[in-house]
């Protein structure tokens, strides 16, 4: 079994969103999504005759391979019982909350772990499918743990890269998955695994140590035969901190219609002295609830003032049907309508909560509007709208308050680094950012796009690659 294309990626979502109608050709129904991965692995994909497998989104059989923007697009589908059991269910009740330390209580669910290998087993048999003699495959993420070491079994010849995009745990709490061995074994399937921080991959090769038995030596695990045909293999483990497309945000930020937008969105909030801005998927690995009690104290105490200081809160719709979530959204929704009722006057409220999704366009001229970004992150495996705040602010301008739970705190090294569980530091740190001087303000921001800029998604995507074709590959 095999394709024809030489570079094959592997996530759990197609790059694209639907749009149109079942029934229209796929060109209308499907629409680009620009999500930083496409950005960085686009110009690959066409040079190498490249292939992107994912879902759809959305539960029933997969459409035809299609094409959009040029890409070459298969889908995977799901049942309506698998986006239950695999997607909501084991990646998103089980792993998610595991791999975010716990912050929420992960289930471990049987049928849960069965639809899991099930879907995994399919991507893994799609790339298998699509994937030239020799062609280099890049699987994504923690919903596809499995798909290196089950393509390793069907297609030998392949160079196989996996990174994740979220932290990978400790081991006292990786230990807790019942299904630890099987997940570090599917793993090892890959030639090099990536990671976002350097402790995310010591952690993986300890779990290596203790799940799996394996012995590793500095960044190398030393993976035995697992039959009579094949030799011991070398998988090597890194750090690939994950970017954004740099020079496409600073582009969007010059725009004239931006601009403007920005400043409407000042004036439409009534010219307050500061504006301060949260954006995030509504997750509880966000933090959302502790940046709101900070600034809510913050209120309280008088080192913020209504009118006078504002917070908008993008909390974008995510995984609504995970209860977590949804009772997450009813608590956020609880206390931003206690803040607004406190300190609000007619037509001034001080939390202006958006639970929508805006094009990027909207971000940028928010990014352009905020005098201090807030990202309190709990848990995070890189959180890439710090990324985005930096490399809008061509004046030099802004602050970031960033969690040192994040794995940007690690590069953005002129942020306000906050731990958010410390309300009290948290609300100096936005205190300080919000009253900081222009020259203070213009040499944290310069180290920090600096940074961006150097390291952009290109970068990240084309280092992530060279790794890839020097590890020690298929034996
Ligand atoms: C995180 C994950 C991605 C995931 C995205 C959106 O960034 O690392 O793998 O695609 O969230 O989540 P969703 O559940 O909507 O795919």
């Amino acid at each position: 079994m095999a394709g024809g294309h030489d570079f094959v990626v592997v996530a759990s979502r197609l790059p694209v969103d639907r749009v149109g109608e079942d029934g229209q050709p796929p060109e209308v129904q499907w629409r680009p999504s620009p999500g930083g991965l496409v950005t960085a692995l686009e110009p690959v994909m066409a040079e190498a005759n490249g292939v992107w497998i994912g879902w759809p989104g959305s539960a029933g059989p997969a459409p035809e391979p299609f094409g959009v923007g040029g890409m070459h697009l298969v889908s995977v589908g799901l049942s309506a019982d698998e986006v239950r059991d695999f997607y909501e269910g084991f990646s998103n009740a089980t792993l998610w909350p595991l791999y975010h330390d716990v912050i929420a209580p992960p289930m471990f669910r049987r049928p849960w772990w069965d639809a899991y290998v099930t879907v995994n087993r399919r991507f893994a048999e799609a790339a298998a499918g699509q994937a030239a003699p020799g062609a280099t495959v890049w699987v994504n993420d923690y919903q596809l743990q499995l798909v290196p070491g089950m393509l390793r079994e069907i297609r030998r010849d392949v160079r196989i890269g996996f990174f994740n995009h979220i932290p990978f745990p400790g081991y006292e709490i990786f230990a807790q998955l019942p299904w630890r061995r099987q997940i570090v074994e599917g793993l090892l399937g890959a030639d090099l695994l990536g990671f976002q921080r350097h402790s995310d991959a010591a952690n993986f090769l300890l779990a290596c140590r203790r799940a799996a038995g394996m012995t590793t030596r500095g960044s190398l695990v030393r993976v035995p035969p697992r039959d009579a045909g094949a030799g011991t293999r070398e998988v090597r483990a890194g750090a690939f901190p994950v970017s954004i497309d740099a020079a496409a945000f600073g582009r969007l930020a010059s725009r004239e219609d931006v601009r403007k937008r920005a400043t409407v969105i000042r004036n439409a909030l009534g010219e307050p002295e500061v504006v301060l801005l949260g954006v995030d998927r509504l997750d509880y690995t966000k933090g959302i609830l502790h940046r709101l009690h900070a600034f809510s104290e913050l209120l309280d105490e008088g080192r913020l003032r209504s009118p006078g200081s504002v917070l908008i809160l993008v909390a974008s719709p995510s995984r609504e049907r995970v209860e977590q979530y949804r009772l997450l959204r009813d608590e956020v929704e609880v206390t931003v309508g206690r803040i607004n009722g406190q300190h609000g006057e007619l037509g001034s409220p001080p939390v202006h909560y958006l639970h929508q999704s805006y094009p990027r366009e909207e971000m940028a001229a928010l990014y352009l509007a905020a005098d201090v970004m807030l990202v309190t992150s709990l848990r995070d495996g890189m959180n890439l709208v710090a990324k985005e705040y930096v490399a809008c602010r061509d004046d030099e301008s802004g602050a970031l308050v960033l969690s040192e739970f994040t794995g940007a705190a690690d590069e953005l090294v002129g942020a306000f680094l906050v731990n958010p569980h410390d309300i009290e530091g948290l609300k100096d740190a936005i205190v300080r950012a919000a009253t900081i001087s222009p020259p203070e303000a213009r040499r944290r921001m310069r180290a920090m796009r600096r940074r961006v800029y150097d390291n952009d998604v290109a970068h990240w995507a084309a280092s992530f690659l060279a790794a890839l074709k020097q590890a020690p590959g298929p034996g």
